[in-house]
């Protein structure tokens, strides 16, 4: 018989219906005449209720059908007597695919915390927490797309290794064939990198924005997501080495429409996850009580506040608590800053725009003022930073003036250069980091908990 899964059944299935479904067992109680075993598929957050009578065959295999074992269960499904769910299966057969040894499988027990999860990250999807937030993910990712392709943006596809620096921060990881022992340098010291693979020194990408930039100046509207690299010492709960980002870029825009396009992305993400999540945000407003379903669904419908940098460095200077990092004109907001604006003042994501141009990259178009940038922070509240973007700087020598102040390769660079010097026009676009996304969405409280496999300082396990 055809396989069916556990959320067909739960949503389509009719009383008398025979039924094959496979998965993991969740728990098990025997008593005289008959027993309950309780699975999931991963198909949905719901779990699936199977009752098998004493004295049948399937009930002999009840031994080896422990907490974690994977199994068919065919049989007829039945409207349910007990609470909480509508349907349960009558057992007619199973089958054990696969034993999980109780006295040695690690999720035997359940409460297990998210710290002792994390190093199992290769069982936690069989988790109710885990199986909620990467059925988020997923769906959030299809929202991604939906959200650009009807708006006619083009999925680009930039590169992971590259020889560019896009923030200009030189947070890059190597790419190298050379055999580390060995290393040879040129007489200054340095590596000599001619002597590499690509004969140049190659690292994983930052960003993919300097590339989604050319192919916006031929396509119009285009957007990348793909993985990014950073080897940023940050060990918090918001910093992955790892990470997924979603870059647009748009031709012929400015910062307005920047903003414009950052809020209605945001809300039709948020307004997809309570759509086709409700029953996994249930469970993890449950579990957590950080992000509520219905706050999500309102913030769908919500404007965003905005306000320049300056306004937000005198409502901060104005702030009746005390900062670990004093607040001045010209500082880099800290988390702690950008989250009393989110979570005090707005308890809610704002925008901040006008950054100063010295803590900003090279690539953002200068302000008439001549000390900030048209750049646009989306912060949201818990996360802080969770949407970076800017209009770009269109203007040849403003642009290449802003780099040789900032000793960056100009001459390696005569390719982004072309795009100011052949049709330039004004261009904007901005990076939503997916996992800060999906953080605050799902409400956990650690970048590590939204991404299956978590790179940070010190840990890639496997
Ligand atoms: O602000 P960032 O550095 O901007 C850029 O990379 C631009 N090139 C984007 C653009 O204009 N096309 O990064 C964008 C976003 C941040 O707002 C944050 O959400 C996320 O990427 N991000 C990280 N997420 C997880 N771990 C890290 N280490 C992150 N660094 C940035
Ligand atoms: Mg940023």
């Amino acid at each position: 018989m055809q396989r069916h899964k556990v959320s067909q059944l739960l949503s389509s299935g009719s009383a008398g219906q025979k039924i094959s479904v496979c998965g993991w067992v969740r728990s098990r109680r025997e008593s005289k005449n008959f027993a309950f075993l309780v699975i999931n598929d991963g198909s949905c957050q719901d779990t699936l209720q199977c009752v098998v009578d004493a004295g049948t065959p399937a009930f002999d295999l009840l031994p080896r059908c422990q907490t974690g074992a994977a199994v068919r269960i065919e049989g007829v499904l039945k409207e349910s007597q007990g609470k909480g769910q509508a349907w349960e299966v009558h057992t007619s057969a199973i089958e054990v695919f696969g034993e999980a040894d109780p006295e040695t499988y690690p999720l035997q027990k359940k409460g297990h915390t998210l710290e002792f999860l994390r190093d199992i990250a290769h069982l936690r999807p069989r988790t109710n927490t885990f199986g909620a937030v990467f059925r988020l993910r997923s769906a959030l990712a299809w929202h991604v797309h939906d959200f650009f392709q009807s708006r006619g943006f083009r999925w680009v596809h930039t590169p992971i290794v590259t020889a560019s620096d896009c923030e200009g921060a030189g947070e890059m990881f190597t790419v190298t064939t050379m055999d580390l022992t060995k290393i040879k340098s040129s007489p200054g010291g340095a590596v000599d990198y001619s002597q590499d693979f690509f004969k140049k020194h190659a690292h994983l990408t930052v960003s993919g924005q300097l590339e989604g930039e050319f192919m916006a100046m031929g396509l119009g509207d285009v957007y990348t997501f793909g993985p990014t690299f950073r080897a940023e010492n940050s060990n918090t709960t918001r910093h992955l080495s790892e990470f997924w980002m979603i870059e647009p870029e748009m031709a012929f825009a400015t910062l307005k429409d920047n903003m414009a396009l950052a809020e209605d992305f945001l809300k039709h993400l948020f307004a997809g996850a309570v759509k086709d999540c409700r029953p996994e945000l249930e469970f993890l407003e449950k579990q957590y009580q950080t992000m509520k379903v219905d706050d999500l669904a309102r913030l769908a419908e919500s404007k965003f506040a905005h306000m320049t940098y300056t306004d937000a460095v005198a409502e901060l200077k104005k702030a009746p608590v005390k900062f670990e990092f004093a607040v001045d004109w010209g500082i880099d907001l800290q988390s702690e800053h950008e989250r009393y604006l989110t979570d005090v003042i707005f308890k809610a994501p704002v925008i901040v725009t006008d950054y100063p141009k010295g803590i900003k990259a090279f690539y953002m178009k200068q302000n008439p003022d001549g000390k900030t940038v048209a750049a646009m922070d989306v912060l949201a509240p818990r996360i802080g930073e969770i949407i970076g973007g800017s209009q770009r700087e269109d203007r040849l020598d403003l642009l290449e003036g802003r780099m040789r102040e900032m000793s960056l390769p100009v001459e390696d660079m005569q390719w982004y250069l072309d795009l100011r010097r052949y049709g330039s026009c004004p261009h904007a676009g901005f990076g939503l980091g997916f996992e800060r996304l999906v953080q605050y969405v799902s409400g956990m409280g650690n970048i590590r908990d939204v991404i299956p496999c978590p790179r940070a300082p010190g840990l890639i396990s496997f």
